[in-house]
């Protein structure tokens, strides 16, 4: 077949239907690429060795102390829940109650009194896993039961009965202030090690550890306990901070919820130590927006605390917290977690001074207020 010769206007139309149809190809198949990947976008995360939908998880505190309560976190979108903490004196008083036969409250700690003198009911302790055994059965998301304690005395018995209960792991929230004059480093960090120990005994459910700071070598440390055998440590542990009235002369709490910029320690020791454990790490504290969430899991966390965030926006937040997490994966071209986790970890950092004193240097030496 033979086509009459093009005249110059002809071949330009035709150059230009052939530019703009590739160009129409193009962004084609780029908004194709984006819907997928847009349906791609996977946050699930592995925790505990249990699935999370997601790395969220809202942590021990009042928000988390009724079932009605956790159904709404988890409608808000939250991947687990920890619930509100058992104190140990709670198990032992009531074991006492049931054994009639406890005289000397010589390890009952006296500042207890005060706590169960408040109105606390006696019958926390069943209350306690009547919660877990229903909240269990409203909810699909993990519940991680929480004690906290500061002993490895008769409690531990009671993590059996957690377990029984249904909960699908145990975070030890270790309330260890180094403020005992008695008692030297070794002793308190032994204590570490004991908990675990006698806890280990009484469950196979993963152990999650919530530590504080306050240790003398504190990367070591860390370390150390990942080699127990637990599933995970919680880093950190957030203690109410003392201040004083000066009319009273009494001291006060103060900041019981945390600020966005208390964000920097446990970024820096979950960057410092994801690569060097041989178990899972939660963050926890500061952690207010979605960017907070990324910043995390950057440092290598397999999964997010948040509990200050919740009191002051409402569980609704955490969809937002969600979502702007989605969009930013969106955005850098990341479908699943993995594909960015531990990234700005120390380990694999570029800069791993960036976590150490050189970088104090560079800071504080030029620092100018403006
Ligand atoms: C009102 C309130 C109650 C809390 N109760 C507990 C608790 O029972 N057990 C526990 O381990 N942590 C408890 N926490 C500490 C939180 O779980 C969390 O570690 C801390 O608030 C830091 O996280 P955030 O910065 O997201 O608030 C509580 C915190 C708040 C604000």
């Amino acid at each position: 077949m033979k086509f009459p010769p093009l005249q110059s206007k002809q071949k330009i139309l035709l150059l230009k239907a052939a530019f703009f149809g590739q160009f129409f190809s193009y962004l084609l198949i780029k908004v194709i690429t984006h819907q997928k990947n847009k349906h791609m976008i996977d946050l699930t995360t592995k925790f505990l060795g249990l699935t999370l939908r997601n790395p969220l998880i809202v942590g021990s505190c009042g928000l988390t102390d009724s079932v009605e309560k956790i159904k709404e976190i988890e409608q808000a979108g939250a991947g687990a829940v920890v619930l509100k903490s058992l104190f140990e004196e709670e198990i032992i008083s009531e074991m006492e109650e049931a054994m009639h036969r406890m005289t000397s409250r010589a390890f009952i700690y006296p500042e207890t009194f005060d706590y169960m003198d408040e109105g606390e009911d006696e019958d926390s302790v069943r209350k306690y896993l009547r919660l877990i055994e229903e909240t269990k059965s409203a909810v699909n998301i993990p519940v991680i039961a929480s004690i906290n304690c500061v002993s490895a005395q008769k409690w531990t018995y009671f993590a059996k009965e957690i377990q029984n209960a249904g909960a699908d792991a145990l975070e030890l929230n270790l309330f260890i202030l180094p403020t005992d004059f008695e008692r030297s480093a070794e002793d308190n960090e032994k204590l570490y090690f004991e908990i675990v120990e006698e806890v280990q005994k009484q469950v196979t459910i993963p152990i999650l550890l919530k530590i504080s700071y306050y240790a003398s070598n504190l990367g070591q440390m860390i370390q150390k306990l990942s080699n127990t055998g637990i599933g995970g440590i919680t880093l950190f542990n957030r203690f109410y901070s003392p201040d004083f009235n000066l009319e009273t002369y009494q001291v006060t709490s103060s900041n019981v919820l945390s600020k966005p910029t208390d964000l920097s320690v446990s970024l820096r020791w979950i960057a410092v130590m994801a690569d060097r454990v041989n178990c899972d790490l939660a963050a926890s504290t500061g952690v207010h927006d979605g960017d907070a969430l990324i910043k995390q899991i950057l440092a290598g966390a397999n999964a997010v605390q948040v509990v200050s965030a919740l009191y002051k926006h409402g569980p609704k937040y955490i969809g937002q917290m969600l979502e702007d997490m989605k969009k930013w994966m969106e955005h850098e071209g990341y479908n699943k977690l993995d594909d960015f986790r531990g990234k700005m970890s120390q380990a694999k950092s570029s800069n791993p001074a960036a976590y150490e004193r050189v970088q104090f240097m560079k800071n504080f030496r030029h620092f100018i207020f403006e």
